[in-house]
């Protein structure tokens, strides 16, 4: 199971053998008067939920962990924590997969970030990170929620998904989870270093799927085509269009392979 052994550099953590959400489970926490920084994990979330509202459905072993820390941010700043959190998971997933890597060579996992918060194997969803936001007080308690699929891909989601097991790297939601929360440690340090966000910005777009490709965006309330030009300061989606006018969308589903 994964245990107190597994927290890292002034995390606590909070380990459960199955729950509704982890998510959920730190926000009542903020509630209550918890103020973090602790990690909320576990290996069977039962009711997990994303962005947008949509569930999260994580069969057994899968990895699912929250971090909580309040603090004394603006939401547009916390929101940022999402991209720190995208390069610490595909830290943690570069790290653990290492002995597939050599075993598969050519056939390896390549890990790309998907804007916002995704990891991304061949086009398709390995992990998804759903950040939340609630004021206690004077600050806000921020939850950096991320789902991996460690043994399983859900079915029925909106766009492909894909485990760890199914791309040949054989691990624990625990082994991931040690190599995550240290990870984190990592790049949380560079987010707090540079509060403006450039260097977590600069590595996350290094890293990013469809950087320069002609991508496809729905809001929700429409959807706009243009190239994926950049993320500005504050994590937005800088999309160029035919006319040449360069949109910041601050949150929505991209397609990539738009022709
Ligand atoms: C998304 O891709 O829409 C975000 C998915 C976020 C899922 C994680 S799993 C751990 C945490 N608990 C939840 O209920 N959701 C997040």
């Amino acid at each position: 199971a994964l245990g107190p052994r597994a927290s890292s550099a002034g995390y606590r953590l909070a380990a459960f053998d199955q729950i509704g959400s982890t998510n959920t489970e730190a926000l009542e926490r903020a509630r209550a008067g918890e103020r973090g920084p602790i990690w909320f994990v576990t290996s069977d979330q039962t009711a997990g939920h994303g962005r947008r509202q949509r569930a999260w459905i994580a069969p057994r072993g899968n990895l699912a962990a929250s971090i909580l820390e309040v603090m004394d941010v603006a939401p547009a700043v916390a929101a940022t924590l999402g991209f720190a959190a995208g390069l610490a998971e595909e830290a943690a997933l570069e790290k653990v997969s290492l002995e597939a890597a050599l075993r598969l060579g050519p056939d390896r996992p390549r890990y790309a970030l998907k804007w916002p918060n995704d990891v991304l194997v061949g086009g398709k969803k390995l992990v998804g990170i759903g950040l939340e936001a609630e004021v206690v007080g004077n600050n806000l308690a921020v939850v950096v929620g991320i789902g991996t699929n460690v043994v399983a891909a859900p079915e029925g989601t909106p766009t492909p998904a894909v485990s760890l097991a199914a791309l040949g790297v054989q691990i624990s939601a625990e082994e991931l989870f040690a190599a995550l929360s240290d990870a984190w440690v990592e790049f949380r340090g560079i987010w707090d270093r540079g509060r403006g966000f450039a260097e977590i910005r600069r590595l996350w777009l290094a890293r990013a799927a469809g950087l320069g490709e002609k991508v496809a965006i729905n809001t929700g309330t429409m959807t706009l085509e243009g190239v994926f030009d950049t993320i500005d300061d504050t994590g937005c989606l800088i999309v160029r269009t035919a006319d040449g006018r360069r949109m910041p969308v601050a949150a929505g589903e991209v397609f990539f392979g738009v022709a």
